[in-house]
């Protein structure tokens, strides 16, 4: 920042007097206000109005902020004000009006360097708003969507934009995504911060100053909230506390997806859909992509190369296929077009500054825009969505909803918006645009497919798109660069609150080839949206498009992606009803291990799967760490005691994958679409330990709200092993009954030759290990317990 700027900057001055109404506290200076509401014990929202004025408190991001609050003080010392609550002590300087957080043992969690502060915003009015805090010794930083770099943002600076950004590469920013979210680790204490501006922002993690993390906004309020972790497990879990979680999706949106600008005509997409049934490989979903439409139309059909739609999504549904489609936000300008006549009649659209509507080139040329801040307009572009629905459109995506507008880039500036009835210019409403359009999709689906769960996925969005929709990560590149940035992306928004998302499975620019496909391939089958997609001057990006080698290795980890779907539900269950990140960084498995700081490679998915593509050409092995404890590669069963780096072979039909010791780990058998079969016994694989370890599985109708009234079960298995045996016990609770009546239980890593087993303290039957080294029994489904004895 240079000097001049730099003396413009207005700082908090003395606190003249402070107040406390209720769980709020107002620090006064002679003119500026600093307000601190206590959410929870370990959620704090810091707001400021540098004239005394706070702005409506409204906010997209927001879903909850009504938490309990264990206990609340305000103690006054000679220097400072400490605002106490049961886990965090505030304190305010009197002097500078700074702040400082501390937890309990006087650790200091997050501390003001210049703290809040602002400049007028000469050109627009208001306010350039800013914070700066001091980086603690070690301190390293996560989280902001989609950034495609590092995962420890430490050193680095980011800003939030939405953009089309076709072809991206490293580094670049802004994307897709504006997620002001971001957390902070050091003496092994994590805590986040969620700076709630739309507007343009600004994140400076230690790039202009090593020792200052900050972030601003080209105008609005400061307002942020703080919390407290300890755990980076658990700040994910408060941030989507605040901002919200992803419904239960309908099960089969977590199975395969084959998508490619475009599939048509009709008989190219049942080729497709015939080839997949054919071939073997499972798929669940068929995306059709800009030009099943009339001209570009949203909501038409181009009856030339889509006759009947209806006939078409049925026959397709009856061979197990859903079929999503793509609807943008541009709206073709054309006097015989309805949606265009609707949107036009009822002032639908967004209007420059003086007047005009917005207008602006995009697929269909010439389009008008929907203002989806409006609340109006979200209500009928939901009901555009009815013929869909009628036809049997399963799902929907939304795209180029930053807004992307050819040769401008997006809208300028001056374009209005309602703002939820707080109209602003599009300086504000950018950044939400993206996500007020698919919350308008999502709640239109809900309404219209009344008991069945909807399924969106969408481009942009801003904090707590989350609650609406899956997101994938855009534009990316055939290269192996892009698969390990693909890797770290999907890591990253998933503890950005997002944990519905997956790449462009192959790479969606350039042609890939068989090697880079299948390690992509390996890398989807643990994204949790699972997505193959390409654009449509690049070669076909089929399961089938590279040869059979590759087609063989892709079905045999496409089939293990529908294997492992109980487990995947259960993740998903585990993110939906509890806010757990799907995908964890290796740092959110070990955040006192300075060794897993900068790792980005490995993750987890779920509490007992440890992941770790190959993202390199040629290779048939590579490097990774494995956290505390045992573990198993999935292929082989070998062991490994973690707590190490570990080098490991991984032919291109193998992919680092780990079970944790002690794990249950639920398996479907091979279905080519989800719902193909009744399952009729469900598979355990249990891992040995010495020790404890407690898993899950989570079960309902998969396609329903029923759940919401416990019509689902949660069984949990704790797992206890020791040199001589193991025991395991299940615990049920809920209403929903599976389909099947027995389980097998599969057993890893027992060293001993035979085992004598007991299920229900029911007298034992010796058991003999099979020639893949694991033991193999019957049980019902719910046995309470089964106790084994190695001999
Ligand atoms: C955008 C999307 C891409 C899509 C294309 C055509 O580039 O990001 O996924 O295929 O538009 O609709």
């Amino acid at each position: 920042m240079n000097q001049t700027v730099e003396k413009a900057k207005k700082r908090l001055n003395q606190l003249v007097h402070y107040e406390k109404v209720d769980n709020t506290i107002y620090f006064k200076g002679t003119k500026e206000i600093v307000e601190l509401k206590v959410l929870s014990d370990e959620i704090i929202r810091v707001r400021l109005a540098p004239r005394g004025f706070f702005l409506d408190d409204f906010s997209y991001a927001i879903e909850n902020s009504n938490f309990d609050i264990t206990s609340l003080e305000t103690e006054e010392s000679d220097d400072a004000i400490c605002v106490k609550t049961a886990s965090l002590n505030c304190y305010i300087e009197k002097e500078t009006m700074q702040l400082r957080i501390e937890d309990k043992s006087g650790l200091v969690i997050n501390e003001d360097e210049k703290g809040v502060h602002w400049e007028e915003n000469s050109d627009h009015g208001g306010n350039y708003v800013y914070c700066s805090k001091r980086i603690q010794d070690d301190e390293c930083f996560y989280g902001l969507g989609d950034k495609p770099s590092d995962l420890n943002l430490r050193g680095k600076r980011y800003s939030n934009w939405g953009s089309d950004t076709y072809g991206y590469q490293k580094d670049r920013d802004p994307l897709y995504r504006n997620i002001p979210f971001y957390l902070g680790l050091h003496h092994g204490v994590g805590y986040g911060i969620l700076f709630d501006n739309t507007f343009k922002s600004y994140f400076d993690f230690g790039k202009e100053d090593p020792d200052v993390a900050s972030f601003w906004a080209d105008g609005g309020e400061l307002c942020y909230y703080f919390i407290h972790g300890p755990q980076l497990l658990e700040v994910v879990q408060k941030y989507s506390d605040l901002t919200g979680r992803h419904k239960l999706p309908p099960q089969w949106a977590l199975g395969y997806h084959q998508c490619r600008w475009s599939y048509y005509p009709e008989s190219t997409v049942k080729d497709l859909a015939h080839n997949f049934r054919v071939k073997k490989i499972p798929c669940d979903a068929i995306y059709l992509d800009i030009d099943y439409m009339d001209g570009y139309r949203c909501f038409t059909w181009n009856k030339d190369h889509f006759p009947d739609p209806k006939r078409m999504i049925s026959e397709l549904k009856e061979d197990g296929f859903k079929t999503v489609v793509i609807i943008d936000p541009g709206i073709k300008v054309d006097d015989n077009y309805w949606v265009y006549i609707e949107g036009l009649e009822n002032g639908h659209f967004c209007q420059r500054g003086d007047g005009p509507l917005m207008e602006g080139s995009v697929w269909p040329g010439k389009c008008n825009f929907p203002d989806f801040t409006n609340p109006e307009v979200r209500e009928w572009w939901g009901k555009l969505f009815e013929e869909f629905v009628e036809i049997g459109v399963d799902g929907v995506w939304n795209d180029m909803n930053e807004p992307a507008v050819f040769g401008i880039e997006t809208f300028p500036d001056d374009v209005r918006h309602d703002f939820d009835g707080h109209p602003c210019t599009h300086r504000k409403a950018h950044n939400i645009y993206g996500m007020q359009m698919v919350r308008s999709t999502y709640e239109g689906l809900l309404k219209l497919q009344k008991t069945k769960r909807p399924f969106a996925i969408t481009r942009s969005g801003y904090a707590g798109v989350q609650r609406y929709s899956a997101v994938w990560t855009g534009d990316n590149v055939a290269t192996w660069e892009h698969l390990q940035i693909a890797n770290v992306q999907c890591q990253r928004l998933s503890i950005s609150g997002i944990s519905f998302v997956g790449s462009d499975i192959g790479g969606f620019t350039q042609d890939s080839n068989g090697e880079l496909f299948a390690r992509w391939i390996q890398l989807g089958v643990f994204s949790p949206l699972f997505r193959t997609h390409s654009a449509g001057d690049t070669m076909d990006q089929e399961p089938w498009s590279y040869g059979e080698e590759c087609e063989d290795i892709v079905r045999k980890f496409i089939n293990l992606r529908y294997q492992l779907l109980p487990y995947i539900y259960t993740t998903f269950w585990q993110c939906s009803i509890h806010g757990m990140p799907m995908l964890r960084p290796l740092v959110f498995i070990e955040q006192n291990h300075k060794e897993t700081h900068h790792r980005q490679d490995e993750f987890c998915f779920g509490d007992h799967l440890l992941v770790c593509p190959v993202s390199e050409p040629g290779v048939k092995g590579r490097k990774l760490y494995l956290p505390e404890g045992g573990w198993y590669y999935y292929f082989s069963d070998k062991y490994y005691q973690g707590g190490e780096e570990i080098w490991i072979d991984t032919p291109i039909d193998e992919m680092p994958l780990f079970t944790k010791s002690g794990s249950v780990i639920p398996h479907f058998p091979v279905m080519q679409y989800v719902g193909e079969k009744v399952v009729e016994t469900l598979t355990l694989h249990v891992y040995y330990k010495n020790g404890e370890e407690i898993s899950h599985l989570y079960e309902d109708h998969g396609d329903n709200f029923a759940y919401e009234q416990g019509i689902c079960s949660v069984k949990s298995f704790s797992l206890l092993g020791d040199e001589n045996s193991l025991h395991l016990i299940q615990y049920t609770h809920g209403d929903f009954i599976p389909s099947y009546h027995d389980v097998e239980l599969i057993f890893h890593g027992i060293k001993a030759d035979k085992i004598s087993i007991s299920q229900d303290g029911k007298t034992s039957k010796k058991v003999t290990k099979q020639k893949d080294n694991t033991f193999s029994i019957k049980a019902i489904r719910d046995f309470e317990s089964i106790n084994i004895d190695f001999e």
